[in-house]
């Protein structure tokens, strides 16, 4: 599909959304026909999955931009540090700031995770509609060059309620499953990391009948682990060429709202005019350097700080890698209007050029 067709079908279908008229919105479709109960017990209530209607939603205040931004801006600089000096800066502050989830898929196991290979899957605007993004960055259209798989805790399509799903934990306690779960891919060749939906065990386990206290929480439980180990299993033969990380489609309210004011950081849409009216637009959409306030709050955002996580936890595996910028844009997928963010990754050298030469805040 053109850019330009595509443009007017964008720019028309909110408005007829909000009358009532038409189309549900496909997430709602694909949770009922694919996902079922689960998925809507999943997304259904706090925090709330947010559609991107119109403008979108309001943006962030200016207070809460800036402080997203010197987030962002703090993750940068630990980038750059070894593990060792970068343990303090993490709260409580540690020796290193390596993970010590190191055992894959070994540790998945056992504490309860399980991975199912996904297939058939569409690149182009039948279902992620990023063609023109991977174009950009090199990567393959063709999906069967890509690995895609869901990693879960708790299967919600077996007969037995994800409720009452169990495993017994290293420790030889029996404990319940989340629901916990990731839809990721991989472009090994490329670089290539695809996130397009990461609901943790800590956010899940509060949709479980009975909730599932935190002293029962699986011990791996941080989604830059599961996400790394995702990376670790099916990039091998690249494991530290990872280039690009896509953050597909998303419904985070908050996240959501730092995007809205970081695209009016960008140049106005119409020579001249107001940035503050800057809309959400298709691939090349708005690209930012990482030492701008946009990628700095963007980074800093609730689905760029898992991102920023990662690079910080797994110096040793990925090398010392930062993020060198990011692009926002809307996907091709046939009526979805949710922002999509690619943070593009370098190694992270030079840390004394880069501390006395780059100026920009
Ligand atoms: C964005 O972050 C939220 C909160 O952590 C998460 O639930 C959601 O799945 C993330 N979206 C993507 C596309 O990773
Ligand atoms: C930045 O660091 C380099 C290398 O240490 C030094 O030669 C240069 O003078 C410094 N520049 C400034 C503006 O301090």
């Amino acid at each position: 599909m053109h850019l330009p067709s595509l443009l007017p079908t964008l720019l028309a279908l909110p408005h007829l959304i909000k009358a009532g008229t038409v189309p549900r919105h496909p997430n709602a479709v694909q949770h009922q026909d694919e996902m079922g109960n689960f998925e809507n017990l999943a997304t259904s209530e706090v925090p709330p999955k947010a559609l991107w209607l119109g403008d979108g939603p309001p943006p962030v205040d200016e207070e809460a931009y800036q402080r997203l931004v010197c987030k962002g801006g703090q993750f940068l600089a630990v980038m750059f540090l070894t593990s060792a000096q970068a343990g303090p800066y993490l709260t409580p502050p540690q020796v290193s700031s390596a993970s010590t989830w190191v055992s894959f898929p070994k540790q998945l196991t056992d504490w309860g995770y399980s991975e199912s290979q996904k297939t058939n899957i569409l690149l182009g605007p039948g279902q992620y509609g990023i063609e023109p993004l991977l174009a950009t960055i090199g990567a393959s259209f063709d999906s069967r060059d890509w690995f895609f798989s869901i990693i879960q805790h708790g299967d919600p399509y077996t007969t037995q309620q994800l409720d009452i799903q169990t495993y017994v934990s290293p420790n030889g306690r029996v404990l319940r499953k989340t629901g916990a779960h990731f839809h990721l891919g991989s472009h090994a060749a490329s670089g290539t990391l695809m996130v397009s939906k990461q609901f943790s065990a800590r956010h899940e386990a509060t949709y479980r009948s009975p909730h599932i206290p935190d002293a029962d929480l699986p011990a791996l439980i941080r989604s830059s682990d599961i996400v790394y180990a995702f990376w670790y299993l099916h990039t091998y033969s690249n494991l530290r060429g990872l280039r690009n990380i896509i953050i597909w489609s998303v419904t985070n309210p908050t996240t959501q709202q730092i995007i809205r004011r970081a695209i009016q950081d960008a140049p106005p849409d119409v020579p001249g005019g107001d940035p503050t009216k800057n809309k959400l637009k298709p691939w090349p959409g708005y690209y930012f350097d990482a030492y701008t306030r946009a990628c700095k709050a963007l980074l800093g955002s609730p689905n760029g700080s898992g991102v920023a996580w990662m690079l910080i936890q797994r110096k040793e595996e990925l090398g010392r890698k930062t993020v060198t910028g990011c692009s926002v844009f809307v996907s091709e997928a046939t009526l979805m209007f949710e922002p999509s963010i690619v943070f593009y990754i370098g190694n992270a050298v030079a840390v004394t050029a880069r501390s006395n030469s780059t100026n920009s805040e």
